[in-house]
C-alpha cells in the first residue's frame, strides 16, 4: 500500500490570466500527481465554493492564497499516511474535514486539487495512464467532442446573447477524423467571417466572437461553414447549443440585453427553441436552454422537446447528485453536464455520473471557461465512458491540450479504441450510419 507523505500547492494562472491553484500530491514511493484546477465564469449558483482571498490588493481579490494555506495547513495533516488509491475514503475525509455542504470552508478548488492529484499520483506510481488507472479494461470508447466555435454571452465582448455554438462531428469514423473535420470547419468559418468583414478574434474558449445581426445569424454561419468544409450538415457534423440561459434570466424573464433588447417569458423561450429545432434539425443537443432558477419552465421544456433533443442541465444540476435527484423527480432534462469543480471531488463526480446513468440521462464531461494545460478531463471522459466531451474550440493551447490528449489515447489504444460517433446523435435523430 502506498501512502501520501506530503502535499504542495502553488498559485498559478488560468487561461484568463486569473489565479488558480496547482496541487501536488507526493507518495512515499516518490511518485507525484499534479492537478491544476479550472474556473468558470457563467457559474451556477449552487456550485461548490471556489475560495478566493478577496484581498483587493492582489489580483483584484481573486488570489487563492487561502486555498493554498488550507491545502498545506488543514488538508495535509489530515491526509498524510492515507492510501491514495482509496479514492472514496480520501474524498470522504476531505468532505469531513471541510465540514460544510458546499465546501465553503476549505474551498472546492483546494479540495479538488488534492482529490485529482491523489488519483494522478497513483497512476504515476503504477506507470499507468490516468484513464487506465481509473477504469482498467480491454476496450475504451473515445468521446464525441463538442467544439465551441462561436462565442457570445459572458464569454465574449460582442452582441450575441447565447454563450456557445458548438459543432459536433458525429459522423467521423475516429476521434482523429473528428478533430480534423472540426479544424477544417473552424477555418472555413474564419474565411466566411473574414469575407463578411466580421471580426475573427476569439473568445475565452477559442471560438470566434464577431458582432452579428442577430443570435440566429450564428446558426446560419455554422451551416455555411460546415457545408463549405465539405461535411454533411447533421449526420456528419451536428450542432449543440449552450445559451447559458441563467445569464440572461432576470426576475422570471429572459432578457436579450446584448442583441435586440427583447424580453421573453419562459413559454416564449421554449417556443423559440422548438422553432430553432424545427428549422435547424442538425441541433441534436441543447444545454441550459432555460435558467437554473426556472424550475417551472424546465419540465415544460423537457416535455415538449425531450424526445427530440438532448437537453443538458449544467447550471441547474451543478454536478450535484442531490440536485440531480430532485431534477429527475421533477422531469427536468435528459442529460447532465459534468464539471468536477462544480462538486469538488472525484468520488462525488463519479456518483453523479452513476446516478444520471441509472436514470437514463446521458452525460457530457466539460471543461471550464477558465482552464489550464491540465488534461485530466480527457482521461476522465474515456475512463467514465460518457461518450461526449466539451473542451472548447480547436485553438488556444488550454483547449487543444485536451483534444491532443484524446488523440494520444486513441493512438496508444489502437484497435482497442472505438469512437462513440453517430450513436450520440442517432439516439435523438434516428440516423442510422450506412
Ligand atoms: P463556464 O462556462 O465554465 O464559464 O461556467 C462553461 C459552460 O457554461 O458550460
Ligand atoms: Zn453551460
Amino acid at each position: 500500500m502506498s501512502k501520501i507523505v506530503s502535499l504542495d500547492a502553488l498559485e498559478i494562472l488560468d487561461s484568463r490570466g486569473n489565479p488558480t491553484i496547482q496541487v501536488a500530491v507526493l507518495l512515499d514511493s516518490g511518485a507525484v500527481g499534479i492537478s491544476k484546477v479550472p474556473s468558470g465564469a457563467s457559474t451556477g449558483k449552487n456550485e461548490a465554493v471556489e475560495l478566493r482571498d478577496g484581498d483587493m490588493k492582489r489580483f483584484g481579490g481573486k488570489g487563492v492564497r487561502k486555498a493554498i494555506e488550507n491545502v498545506l495547513n488543514v488538508i495535509q495533516p489530515a491526509v498524510i499516511g492515507m492510501d491514495p488509491s482509496e479514492q472514496e475514503a480520501l474524498d470522504a475525509k476531505l468532505v469531513a474535514v471541510d465540514g460544510t455542504t458546499n465546501k465553503a470552508r476549505l474551498g472546492a478548488n483546494a479540495i479538488l486539487g488534492v482529490s485529482i492529484g491523489a488519483a494522478k499520483a497513483v497512476a504515476a506510481e503504477r506507470k499507468e495512464a490516468l484513464y487506465q488507472y481509473l477504469s482498467p479494461r480491454e476496450n475504451y470508447v473515445l468521446p464525441v467532442p463538442m467544439f465551441n466555435v462561436l462565442n457570445g454571452g459572458r464569454h465574449a465582448d460582442n452582441n450575441v446573447d447565447f454563450q456557445e455554438f458548438m459543432i459536433v462531428p458525429v459522423g467521423a469514423p475516429t476521434f482523429a477524423d473528428a478533430l480534423r473535420s472540426a479544424s477544417e470547419t473552424f477555418h472555413a468559418l474564419k474565411e466566411i467571417l473574414h469575407v463578411k468583414g466580421y471580426d475573427t478574434s476569439v473568445g475565452d474558449e477559442g471560438g470566434f466572437a464577431p458582432r452579428l445581426r442577430s443570435n440566429e445569424e450564428a446558426m446560419e454561419l455554422l451551416r455555411t461553414a460546415i457545408h463549405k468544409a465539405g461535411y454533411n450538415i447533421g449526420s456528419g457534423i451536428a450542432i449543440n447549443l449552450d445559451p447559458a440561459a441563467s445569464e440572461f434570466f432576470e426576475e422570471g424573464t429572459y432578457v436579450f440585453r446584448k442583441s435586440d433588447k427583447s424580453k421573453k417569458s419562459p413559454g416564449e423561450m421554449i417556443r423559440l427553441w422548438a422553432d430553432w429545432i424545427e428549422r435547424y434539425p442538425e441541433i441534436y443537443s441543447l444545454e441550459d436552454g432555460l435558467a437554473e432558477e426556472d424550475w417551472g419552465g424546465w419540465p415544460l421544456l423537457t416535455e415538449k422537446l425531450g424526445s427530440r433533443v438532448q437537453l443538458v442541465g449544467d447550471d441547474i444540476f451543478v454536478t450535484n447528485p442531490d440536485i440531480l435527484s430532485r431534477g429527475i423527480r421533477c422531469g427536468i432534462a435528459n442529460s447532465i453536464l459534468i464539471k468536477l469543480n462544480q462538486i469538488g471531488t472525484v468520488t462525488e463526480t463519479l456518483r453523479c455520473i452513476e446516478l444520471a446513468r441509472r436514470n437514463g440521462y446521458t452525460t457530457v464531461i466539460s471543461h471550464r471557461s477558465g482552464e489550464t494545460d491540465d488534461t485530466t478531463i480527457a482521461d476522465f471522459a474515456v475512463a467514465t465512458d460518457v461518450h461526449q466531451i466539451k473542451a472548447g474550440s480547436v485553438c488556444r493551447g488550454e483547449r487543444v491540450s485536451k483534444y491532443n490528449r484524446l488523440l494520444e489515447i486513441e493512438h496508444e489504444l489502437g484497435s482497442r479504441a472505438r469512437y462513440a460517433g453517430h450513436s450520440v446523435y442517432s439516439k435523438w435523430k434516428g440516423f442510422e450510419k450506412s
